[in-house]
């Protein structure tokens, strides 16, 4: 029985910065940020979204009612969760109105934890072949204004369906994954922002990959020929490629320029949404199939990293027509209908939080386009509002 995802939707708040202006503001040649980070536009979530929000919209884009009666199983994947007890999953299974006889958590390992939660699902679907899950990987990347760490930060959710025979593309066999305990990337519960050794999580990053992918290769006798295409995790569009050029040489010059092309497609929507930590891998793979024109059958190569960190290598073959599953008209209509602010809005935006007390407030959701929004807080208890 083939597993696999059925569906992707995104969704990704209405503000940005733009990067050259960030650059400006902070006395940095605009190439560094465009160029040597590679990113050109950063998402800010305003106070009115937070990452079970953004979870709800991007999972809004897909469900219809033969899925709400059918998902049985939620798993909400985030490092941004806003509870240390109850899942974001559970908000999220009643803001969309799911079948009740379903089950919710919450998964975390940094940005790995939605690929543990499709690999979990895959497991689920194949004892229960009737059922779908939702995956959803959901994160605000803050680090702080002015810290090095600032360029790559991001807001956004991507959500997925698992099922059986599915649409988009099937899971395949022969995933390698790999875990230690390294200090690159972390965040204590006290902290609201990331604590990072940055160049020692690029050097991490790129030590996973050549280690899953060395040993993927002797397990699934793949080589670097057989993938149409790479999917990576994007902190930033640099990254992957970083990654990427380390194995190059092992594939003769054609492919080589196959899988440098497919790359820079796969990193289009990422670039100008920034770092969603857990949904950025699944947001490359989507920015892949909705703007390259990859033949039905193809495979993709996908690599997983959550720092702290967990590695992970597995492959997906897309399927016949998948093209006709894609909504890249609504995703098209996200970008284009987002509203670029100032490096000013921005801090003020990046500032404006909630009390740290847990103290009662009341938030403003008229300026938020978003379906569903925190509209404040009572109680010690988030209050959301889905506007349909
Ligand atoms: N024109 C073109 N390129 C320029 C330039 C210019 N004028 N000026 C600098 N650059 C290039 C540099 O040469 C460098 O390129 P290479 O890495 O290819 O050498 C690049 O711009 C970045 O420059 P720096 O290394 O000097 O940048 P930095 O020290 O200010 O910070 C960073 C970069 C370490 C990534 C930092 O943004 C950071 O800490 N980010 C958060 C951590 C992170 O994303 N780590 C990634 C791996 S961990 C992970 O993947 C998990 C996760 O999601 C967090």
């Amino acid at each position: 029985m083939k597993i696999g995802i059925d569906k992707i939707g995104f969704y990704s708040p209405h503000v940005y910065v733009d990067m050259e202006k960030l650059a400006e503001a902070r006395g940095v040649e605009p190439a560094k940020f465009t160029i040597g980070i590679g990113q050109s536009q950063m998402a800010i979530a305003p106070i009115t979204q937070d990452s079970v929000t953004l979870a709800a919209n991007a999972a809004l884009q897909i469900i219809d009612e033969e899925d709400r009666e059918k998902i049985d199983f939620v798993i909400f994947c985030s490092e941004s969760g806003i509870d240390h007890s109850k899942s974001g999953g559970v908000y999220v299974h009643q803001l969309l109105g799911l079948n009740p006889h379903a089950r919710a958590v919450e998964l975390k390992q940094a940005c790995y934890a939605a690929t543990a939660g499709i690999q979990m699902a895959k497991g689920h679907i194949a004892l229960n072949p009737e059922s779908k899950v939702l995956v959803l990987g959901t994160d605000i990347a803050r680090y702080g204004l002015n810290t090095p760490g600032e360029s790559t930060q991001g807001a956004g959710a991507v959500a997925m369906i698992i099922s059986a025979n599915p649409h988009v593309m099937e899971l395949e066999q022969h995933n390698v994954y790999l875990t230690n305990d390294i200090m690159d990337f972390w965040r204590p519960i006290y902290s609201d922002k990331a604590f990072v050794d940055g160049k020692f999580s690029n050097e991490q990053y790129i030590l996973f990959f050549n280690k899953v992918w060395e040993v993927y290769k002797e397990k699934s006798g793949l080589e670097l020929k057989d993938m149409e295409a790479i999917c990576y995790h994007l902190p930033y569009t640099k990254m992957g490629l970083k990654a990427l050029r380390t194995v190059l040489d092992e594939a003769s010059e054609e492919v080589q320029e196959r899988l440098l092309k497919n790359y820079q497609t796969s990193t289009i929507y990422n670039r100008n949404v920034g770092n969603i930590y857990t949904g950025s891998l699944y947001l490359s793979l989507l920015s892949l199939l909705e703007n390259a024109d990859l033949e039905d059958g193809s495979r993709i190569g996908m690599f997983s990293y959550g720092s702290g960190a967990v590695g992970e290598f597995f492959t997906g073959v897309l399927q016949l027509n998948y093209r006709d599953y894609l909504i890249k008209e609504s995703h098209q209509q996200l970008f284009n209908k987002r509203e670029e602010v100032t490096v000013e809005k921005y801090e003020e935006i990046f500032e404006d939080v909630l009390p740290a007390d847990g103290s009662d407030i009341e938030l403003d959701i008229s300026k938020d386009p978003a379906t569903i929004c925190l509209s404040g807080v009572v109680d010690n208890k988030r209050q959301y509002v889905n506007k349909n």
